[in-house]
């Protein structure tokens, strides 16, 4: 795996691969402080492109200032040794400094997606989200780019943003990976103590078990079960204690994001509606 730091080694590096038909490239961007979930989109990008890169940066556009930009993990040996694994062909880890980041052109994502669920509990969060993605496409010039269901509100503005600017980039889903105990797969689950990753494995449980009592009845009307549901969620999860931000039906799919301690955690569900 070639690692490269900056836009001269990325432009060498990647040259040949734009220049050859025969080679497409997949992108996968990360913060880092990968887990299975990050390695399971570079799978699915090596499945569907010949040539494969990651790219590690912890975005500051994305993080308001009572958020945790300076103790976000960052793990890059580590990280280094899991991508090697992969057999991934590149690993891009700019070091961006401050007046390089503010000089790069601002992206605003779509004021009616990002209205509701993370964007209306994060002012701007999205916007950091698509300036810094926009940004890194521009760069790498990649046929696709792999992004997790986790973050589904994240894909869905994406999603628009290339719309919205025609581009050829494909967007490609990847499924939402889980702990043993059903927790979804986070960095930020590194600043969870054992005692509360056990609380947070509730959160799937709720949403498993509220996803079959739903599919299971067909009494009432959809919209009022629906809001019955979503009333569930919150009364159980507020009952075991979390501080719960949302829980919301959208994109037929549950969204839950709560606290557990300072943690602010999300996780969603497909419902069949
Ligand atoms: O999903 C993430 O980790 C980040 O939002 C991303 C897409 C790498 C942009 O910084």
């Amino acid at each position: 795996m070639q690692i490269i730091r900056t836009l001269d080694e990325l432009n060498e590096n990647l040259k040949s691969v734009w220049e050859n038909d025969n080679e497409l490239l997949a992108y996968v961007p990360t913060m880092g402080a990968l887990h299975s979930g990050h390695i399971s989109l570079v799978k699915k990008a090596q499945e569907i492109a010949q040539k494969t890169i990651v790219s590690i940066f912890v975005n500051p556009l994305q993080f308001s200032p009572s958020e945790d930009f300076s103790n976000y993990p960052r793990t890059y040996e580590e990280d280094i040794v899991k991508l090697l694994a992969t057999g991934a062909d590149f690993l891009y880890y700019p070091d961006f400094d401050q007046a390089y980041i503010e000089s790069i052109q601002k992206v605003k994502a779509s004021e009616e997606l990002s209205a509701c669920l993370c964007g209306a509990s994060r002012p701007g969060h999205f916007d950091g989200v698509c300036t810094i993605v926009n940004h890194f496409f521009e760069l790498i010039k990649p046929d696709f780019a792999v992004f997790g269901e986790k973050d589904y509100q994240q894909l869905k503005i994406l999603e628009d943003m290339l719309l919205r600017q025609q581009s050829i980039i494909e967007l490609v889903p990847g499924k939402i990976f889980r702990e043993e105990s059903g927790l979804a797969m986070s960095s930020r689950n590194n600043y969870l103590s054992d005692e509360e990753k056990l609380l947070a494995a509730n959160i799937y449980r709720l949403l498993s078990e509220e996803k079959k009592s739903f599919e299971d009845s067909s009494l009432e009307s959809n919209s009022e079960m629906i809001d019955g549901t979503l009333m569930n969620i919150r009364k159980k999860l507020m009952q075991l204690g979390f501080d719960v931000d949302y829980v919301d039906f959208k994109w037929s799919r549950i969204f839950v994001a709560v606290k557990v301690g300072s943690t602010r955690l999300i996780d969603n569900i497909e419902i069949n509606v």
